[in-house]
């Protein structure tokens, strides 16, 4: 079976991060579900549907969606850069809030994570993917250190960007995520929120493997 360690959380607190460095050093597997999200996103806009119109968006279930070595890739294409586009950004929320979408990538996800140690992150990981998790954390940090780090994501990677609308991007999606109809960004009642405002990455993933230890010893 392996240990599942499901991390949830608003945008930018960290989680894709976190979750692949602690992969890393554990040896584990990890899937980053919002990249699965944000793929489907990619495609709809390269198609040029209807947005809106959740009935278009039944070429989900013939996509070939792979997430593999902190790379996603599309009927083989690799789209890992692709999907962090500010167009992706915007419509993401849009795409991942239709049922008909939600369900086809929940149960590739639950496919994927049926084997050995996981570490899965996302929205609704602890409380629809996997809802018996050994491990459940809510990772939290305060909207204007979310931002610095989203702000400093783009400068990194080359892009010109302001910071109040980084700010507002980031509002605008925690809302949009946490008010859905279908599976909402909430924690999940037996999971452990972390707040990460004033940690470092080293410092939460302290904590994190300190809590699966903990759970290993119960
Ligand atoms: O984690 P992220 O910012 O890459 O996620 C992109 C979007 O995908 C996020 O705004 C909401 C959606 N998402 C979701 O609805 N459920 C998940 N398990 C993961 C992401």
């Amino acid at each position: 079976m392996g240990f599942k360690l499901a991390i949830d959380g608003p945008a930018a607190s960290g989680k894709s991060t976190i979750s692949a460095k602690l992969a890393k050093k554990l040896g584990w597997n990890h899937i980053d579900t919002g990249s699965m999200y944000r793929a489907v996103t990619l495609v709809a806009l390269e198609k040029g549907i209807n947005l809106e119109d959740e009935s278009s968006y039944s070429f989900v279930k013939d996509l070939d969606i792979k997430y593999e070595k902190e790379k996603i890739f599309v009927n083989g294409k690799d789209v890992t850069k692709a999907i962090r586009e500010p167009i992706v950004n915007e419509n993401v929320s849009l795409v991942s809030s239709f049922p008909s979408v939600r369900k086809e990538l929940v149960a590739l996800q639950q496919k994927a994570a049926q084997h050995g140690d996981v570490i899965v992150d996302g929205r609704d990981i602890g409380t629809v993917v996997m809802p018996n998790a050994d491990l459940k954390i809510f990772l939290i940090a305060s909207v204007d250190e979310r931002t610095k780090r989203r702000y400093l994501d783009f400068i990194n990677a080359g892009k010109e960007v302001d910071l109040s609308k980084v700010k507002t991007d980031l509002e605008i999606r925690d809302q949009k995520d946490s008010t859905r109809k279908e599976s909402p960004l909430i924690k999940a009642s037996d999971a452990i929120l972390l707040d990460t405002t004033d940690m470092s990455i080293e410092e939460t993933i302290k904590s994190i493997i300190k809590l699966i230890n903990n759970k290993r010893g119960e």
